[in-house]
């Protein structure tokens, strides 16, 4: 990247502030907390109880969803919340139902899953964690939320918070991957994108962090099955993510699906009461996921359908999405006397109360013609570009193959990914969203006007069980004959022999990963790798790009192909983003957030183990199996640029810290090689003895900088009770150990520079 090229950056992320970003709306005038509790109580007074019911339902606005018309349960002031719509005058006809025609007029509130972008697609959650960098994370869901509110919504499921460490779990690729310090810093920055300065804010949306807690460890990485985590477990690893978003104010929580130790997330008190409102003081409120109150029977947990509303409410579980169990059954869980009228109206405050913030009241309605204007900013796609850039991962590059050059004449673009919008958009697109994205194709078209640019797609790929959604949405894909894959695949490797390089772009459909996406195997799905194997075969340069939402276990390319690009799931603006890389325009800077161990057979691999009797690498038992190496692939926190870094100078400021007090540690980069580029500088701790079995390594500290060719940087993080004290599993609460640790600082979790530090009394 040149110079200037990084001025335009640092004057990108500088001077234009996410508050300054152009607002459409017009900010709802903030209440006090007084003031809103004075509202809440009014409305109350004047509903009655089948409304206060309503307010803790949501209803499906799709065809999908069984059960009576939207129109005719709004009417009659049966829901508080509508989902799965997405259209702008829909909305505006039900919420015209509700404020005139219901008996209390209270507004809708509009829902759906934005999770990385309504219009503008920006790279999935995982991507967006790979680029290390939060301000990139809050910028893309202050678009996503300036859109989705253009559209008439008004609330988001999303932020999902999920830390994942089985890369065959589908929705690893919704979160920020394996990492609870990463992922409380990616927590709080969308939270703070998609809400801005407070709920209510104009051109923002309500956040939602989901799923709480733990559906990350599902058995097996098999979706929805049930979660055994130690206290320890969640408290050190699960809950920072949902605990930051709580300090960054989100507004609303949703309960996992799964057993929890046995008990429902969903019907879980000591999730949604002891820890959410006990502990961490959250005022909002918290929605079930989808038909999870229902399924609390389907679970085998609740007797029957009244039962199960009788637990989710006493659980702490506000409303319930979709699956109408509070609808039919609170109501005579009243009238018998099980519950209290005061723990319905417990349950309507915070739902109310967020309707009264976000200006609910005094403006219903959407103006439908501003989702047309708010789509069309350009800066939108300006935004989507800069964080694919900054998303995507350099795993390998031998030979310096890359950047290419851009006088190339002659070039190949294989596989099945490689001009699909689909694939680039990647999984959890807003309901009803028809793909737009920019393909790697038409990216590298655009790089090489004069160029001969092939494209041949190989066999198609597709999954061996479709998706529950296509059938959902009566989706149907037929599919390719042995035959025509065939001449698929001798086409794709003819063109690829007529070209002077050739650029695979392979991975997983956009349907590979997600919900109900969780596969057993980790490899390139269908005949990917064969035609890998046999373009690299060719003896041509090859250059591999990834589109996929997990870690895959590419072994062979590792090997075989000099160079990789890591790209996931990277939106609207995908194909250019990947040009810009691939040709130098911009240089590569972000970092895996999760491991990519070798073998499916390997999950779940994470970094932050705790050592063993006979620590891999020891002489001993030096492999976990006999059948091969059980180190990753590539580690957490890895990625390489197109110039070289240099971390040195690691200081302790001091050698011992008092049990409360924090220490600064720093360390200097510099870049060594000919290119501005972007290091991520991790911070690394291990407390080597204790009332507990520590990880034996945990990242507390990171930061991304740019430097130009020579430049050194000095980079401080601060080590506090905080970042050196843990949940302890023996002694059943929060400690700091007077005991001795390791800290490293470098450029992934296998940091090499060391330095000692003592936590005293
Ligand atoms: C998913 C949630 C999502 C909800 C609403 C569920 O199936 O688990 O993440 O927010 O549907 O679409």
């Amino acid at each position: 990247m040149e110079v200037d090229d990084l001025k335009a950056k640092d004057k990108m992320k500088n001077t234009i502030r996410l508050e300054e970003m152009k607002n459409t709306g017009t900010a709802a005038p903030v209440p006090t907390e007084a003031e809103v509790a004075a509202r809440v109580d009014a409305l109350l007074g004047r509903m009655s109880l089948e409304e206060k019911i309503g307010q803790l339902t949501q209803i499906g606005g799709a065809s999908f969803v069984p059960g009576p018309k939207p129109e005719d349960v709004i009417r009659k002031g049966g829901a508080g919340s509508v989902l799965w719509l997405n259209d702008t005058k829909q909305f505006n006809a039900l919420q015209k139902i509700a404020v005139e025609e219901s008996p209390s007029k209270i507004p809708l509130l509009f829902a759906l899953d934005v999770i990385h972008g309504y219009r503008t697609i920006f790279p999935v959650p995982l991507a967006l964690a790979s680029s290390w960098d939060p301000v990139v994370a809050e910028r893309a869901q202050a678009v996503a939320a300036r859109e989705a509110r253009a559209a008439g919504l008004h609330w988001t499921f999303g932020p999902m918070l999920d830390i994942a460490r089985d890369a065959r779990w589908g929705r690893i690729v919704e979160g920020a991957g394996e990492d609870p310090c990463l992922g409380a810093a990616m927590a709080a920055a969308q939270v703070r994108g998609f809400q801005g300065p407070s709920l209510g804010a104009p051109d923002r949306v309500v956040a939602c962090a989901k799923h709480f807690a733990g559906y990350g460890a599902a058995d097996g990485g098999r979706d929805y099955d049930p979660v055994y985590l130690s206290e320890g477990q969640l408290r050190n690893v699960y809950f920072p993510p949902f605990e930051a978003a709580v300090k960054a104010g989100v507004g609303t929580f949703m309960s996992a699906y799964m057993d929890l130790n046995d008990v429902p997330a969903s019907g879980n008190r000591f999730l949604l009461r002891d820890v959410l409102r006990g502990e961490w003081g959250f005022k909002g409120f918290v929605v079930s996921d989808a038909f999870a109150v229902g399924s609390l029977v389907t679970e085998g947990f609740a007797r029957d359908g009244r039962d199960a509303a009788f637990r989710a409410l006493r659980a702490g579980l506000d409303m319930d999405m979709a699956s109408n169990t509070y609808l039919e059954h609170l109501a005579g869980l009243v009238e018998d006397g099980a519950l209290e009228l005061a723990d319905i109206e417990a349950a309507v405050r915070p739902i109310l109360a967020i309707k009264i913030r976000l200006g609910l009241f005094e403006q219903p309605y959407t103006d439908e013609s501003k989702l047309a204007q708010v789509v069309a900013l350009p800066e939108h796609r300006e935004e989507a570009r800069l964080a694919a850039q900054r998303s995507m991962v350099l795993l390998r590059n031998e030979g310096r193959l890359l950047p290419l050059a851009k006088n190339l004449k002659n070039v190949a673009v294989i596989g099945p990914l490689a001009d699909s919008q689909e694939a680039t958009e990647g999984s959890w697109m807003v309901f009803g969203h028809t793909p737009a994205a920019v393909t790697v194709v038409e990216g590298i078209r655009a790089k090489l006007p004069g160029a001969k640019v092939a494209y041949a797609p190989g066999p198609e790929i597709r999954r061996d069980i479709p998706s529950m959604f296509d059938e959902m949405f009566g989706v149907k894909k037929a599919a390719q004959t042995p035959e025509q894959a065939e001449a698929a695949f001798q086409t794709a490797v003819d063109t690829a022999r007529d070209a002077d390089l050739v650029v695979m772009v392979l991975g997983e459909n956009a349907d590979m990963a997600g919900e109900a996406a969780s596969r057993a195997s980790l490899d390139l799905p269908g005949r990917q790798e064969e035609l890998l194997e046999a373009v690299v075969a060719l003896g041509k340069p090859v250059v591999l790009v990834l589109l996929n939402g997990r870690p895959l276990s590419i072994g062979w390319a590792a090997e075989h192909v000099p160079a990789i690009l890591e790209a996931w799931e990277p939106g609207s603006e995908g194909g250019h983003a990947i040009a810009d890389i691939l040709f130098g325009d911009v240089n590569p800077g972000g970092k895996l957030p999760v491991t990519f161990p070798r073998k499916a057979s390997h999950a779940p691999l994470y970094y932050a183990r705790n050592l063993t009797h006979s620590p891999e690498g020891s002489p001993r038992y030096s492999h976990r199996y006999w059948d091969g190496p059980t180190t990753p692939l590539y580690p957490f926190g890895y990625g390489l640029s197109y110039t070289t870094f240099a971390i040195t100078n690691l200081k302790v400021a001091v050698p011992q810290v008092k049990v409360g007090s924090s220490v600064a540690v720093t360390a200097d980069v510099t870049n060594t090689g000919s290119m501005v580029g972007d290091e991520v500088v991790q911070l690394y701790i291990h407390q080597k003895a204790g009332s507990d079995s520590r990880p034996m390594r945990e990242l507390k500290g990171f930061e991304r900088l740019t430097l130009k060719p020579g430049e050194t940087r000095t980079v401080t993080f601060l080590l506090g009770p905080a970042e050196l004290g843990h949940w302890s599993t023996s002694a059943g609460k929060w400690v700091q150990d007077t005991e001795d640790f390791d800290v490293w600082v470098g450029a992934d979790s296998l940091a090499t520079l060391h330095a000692d530090l003592a936590v005293v009394r």
